[in-house]
């Protein structure tokens, strides 16, 4: 039995994460892997209840620090209630986003002093930092028109929501971090065809965890 990873995938919204989890998913299951796929926020019952909190349209007073501690402590709760006991159990657990998305998003984007973020993620996340993340870079630009092939209301309300300075602050987080820790990232070009992107995410796997290679 191979030992349990975690791997997540990052980026930009519409960059491609989903479609490439689901895709490695399938692949992972085929190599007789037992594979747990998660996402974040929500991934638990406590999750689901802040989740609750942080989507409502109605909670326009919440804090932005508020917001920070609500994401990360749901991604604590993810993390020891489900990603860890998988681990254990040497699954390879697939996650849409993980902490690098706080940072970005609360961080880069809202404007949140990173020290604060990390102090908090330092000792509750770091001494169980992903083995593997998969950085999928489209531009900023992108964002919109890749949205956009999607359900018309639900992508109003997105692009509504964040500008375009935000997008491009949040592509400029991923890059800083993505240099910090070259070894854990891994950076594709989401602008290529699905299937491209696939196999060199399959090759990346193979290479790192000795994954694919029975006949
Ligand atoms: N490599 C690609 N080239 C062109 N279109 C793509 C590619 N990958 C995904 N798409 C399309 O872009 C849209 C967004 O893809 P997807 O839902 O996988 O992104 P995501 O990163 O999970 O987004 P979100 O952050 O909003 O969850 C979908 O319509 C999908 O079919
Ligand atoms: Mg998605």
């Amino acid at each position: 039995m191979h030992s349990g990873k975690l791997i997540t995938f990052e980026g930009l919204d519409g960059c491609g994460k989903s479609t490439q989890l689901e895709k490695i998913n399938n692949w992972l299951i085929q190599q007789g892997c037992e594979v747990l796929k998660t996402k974040e926020p929500g991934g638990t019952r406590i999750g689901q209840q802040i989740r609750h909190i942080l989507l409502n349209p109605e909670h326009k007073e919440l804090n932005p620090e508020s917001e920070l501690l609500l994401y990360l402590s749901d991604r604590i709760q993810h993390l020891k209630e489900t990603i860890l006991p998988a681990k254990a159990q040497g699954k390879m657990v697939l996650c849409d986003r993980f902490h690098d998305s706080t940072v970005v998003y609360q961080g880069y984007g809202r404007g949140i002093d990173l020290r604060s973020i990390e102090s908090i993620i330092s000792y509750s996340i770091k001494p169980y930092l992903p083995d593997l993340t998969f950085l999928l870079t489209i531009p900023p630009e992108t964002v919109a028109h890749r949205l956009d092939q999607r359900d018309e209301q639900f992508v109003k309300d997105r692009l509504d929501m964040e500008s375009q300075d935000f997008f491009e602050r949040a592509a400029n987080g991923y890059h800083e971090l993505a240099s910090a820790e070259p070894e854990r990232f891994v950076c594709l070009n989401g602008e290529q065809e699905v299937e491209v992107i696939h196999q060199q995410i399959i090759a990346v796997i193979q290479q790192r965890f000795e994954i694919g290679f029975k006949s």
